[in-house]
């Protein structure tokens, strides 16, 4: 029997990047504690990634796990870059689930495509990473605001939207790190835009979680040493202070979930990092 009189029981959260990893941990954790969900996901490939993005049979699997847990879903393929689109998706998903109490504007892109420039890498970073959660918030806030019941954004930035640790000028780690740092920037002015209707706008900021965004062919590579003998053999240090290489996408969910609920009432503005101290160090 499934418990539907969890903490966030009768509300509906909107989830951008919820076909996979980060996304669907949240849409299963949410449904576990009592939400119905929309779920949005481009679900198409990005030629300037040098992974693949999610598929739609992922957002299926999404959606399926999501009712298993008693939960109500409607799946949208979106691309949080395309405003219009997007506000098609949202709109719809709030009209079928009755409303909007949480907003995780999670999708992003991490590692570039060797085939693109640095200019291009740049633009592309800060296209998904910023704009496409830009466009999300101006997509549901409306609703949130006209429905006067409140509410929790939770924005997803990472470890590196709190440190330039790492950067260099490819477009693609400087690229990244401003993308993500912007939406501190983002948070802070949403918190007072949107605190007289009660809603409350924080970021999350992991470090590396075990998600496809790093566990691909194209990240490992930069983790293995080449062939020729010329490495150290040893295990990469990725920054954590704590003994632990990759988070577990439910470490995350603990946080976002706890930021959604009214546990977190009086919680807006602030930038929460969940990252074994990678930004402690
Ligand atoms: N994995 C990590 O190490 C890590 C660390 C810190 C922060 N993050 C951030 O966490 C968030 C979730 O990433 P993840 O780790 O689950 O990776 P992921 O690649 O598994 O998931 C990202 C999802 O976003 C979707 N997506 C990408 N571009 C999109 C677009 N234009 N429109 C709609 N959907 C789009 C993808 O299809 C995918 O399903 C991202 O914002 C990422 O930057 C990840």
């Amino acid at each position: 029997m499934v418990d539907r009189t969890g903490r966030h029981a009768g509300r509906v959260a909107v989830i951008t990047g919820a076909a996979r990893g980060q996304g669907r941990s949240h849409a299963w954790r949410l449904a576990e504690e009592g939400a119905d969900v929309v779920a949005i996901d481009v679900c198409a490939p990005n030629p300037g990634v040098a992974y693949p993005m999610a598929t739609p049979a992922e957002l299926e699997e999404t959606a399926a796990g999501v009712r298993e847990r008693g939960g109500r879903v409607s799946a949208h393929v979106a691309d949080v870059r395309d405003a219009e689109g997007l506000g098609k998706a949202v709109t719809a998903g709030i009209e079928e689930l009755g409303g909007v109490d949480a907003v995780l504007a999670n999708a992003g892109i991490g590692m570039a495509s060797p085939d693109v420039t640095p200019a291009q890498a740049f633009r592309n970073q800060l296209d998904v990473n910023t704009v496409g959660v830009w466009n999300t918030v101006q997509a549901a806030a409306p609703a949130m605001i006209a429905q006067g019941r409140g509410g929790a954004i939770v924005v997803t930035s990472s470890s590196m939207g709190l440190t330039g640790r790492g950067g260099d000028g490819s477009g693609q780690m400087d690229g990244y790190i401003a993308s993500k740092h912007a939406l501190v920037g983002l948070v802070r002015a949403w918190a007072h835009w949107l605190a007289p209707h009660s809603i409350r706008v924080n970021s999350v900021h992991p470090s590396g979680v075990a998600t496809p965004m790093v566990l691909n062919d194209a990240v490992a590579a930069l983790f293995t040493d080449p062939p020729d003998g010329s490495g150290t053999g040893q295990v990469p240090d990725v920054g954590n202070l704590l003994p632990v290489g990759l988070l577990e996408p439910g470490d995350v969910a603990d946080a976002v979930a706890w930021l959604c609920s009214d546990e977190a009432r009086y919680v807006t503005g602030i930038a929460l990092p969940v990252d074994a101290g990678f930004t402690a160090r």
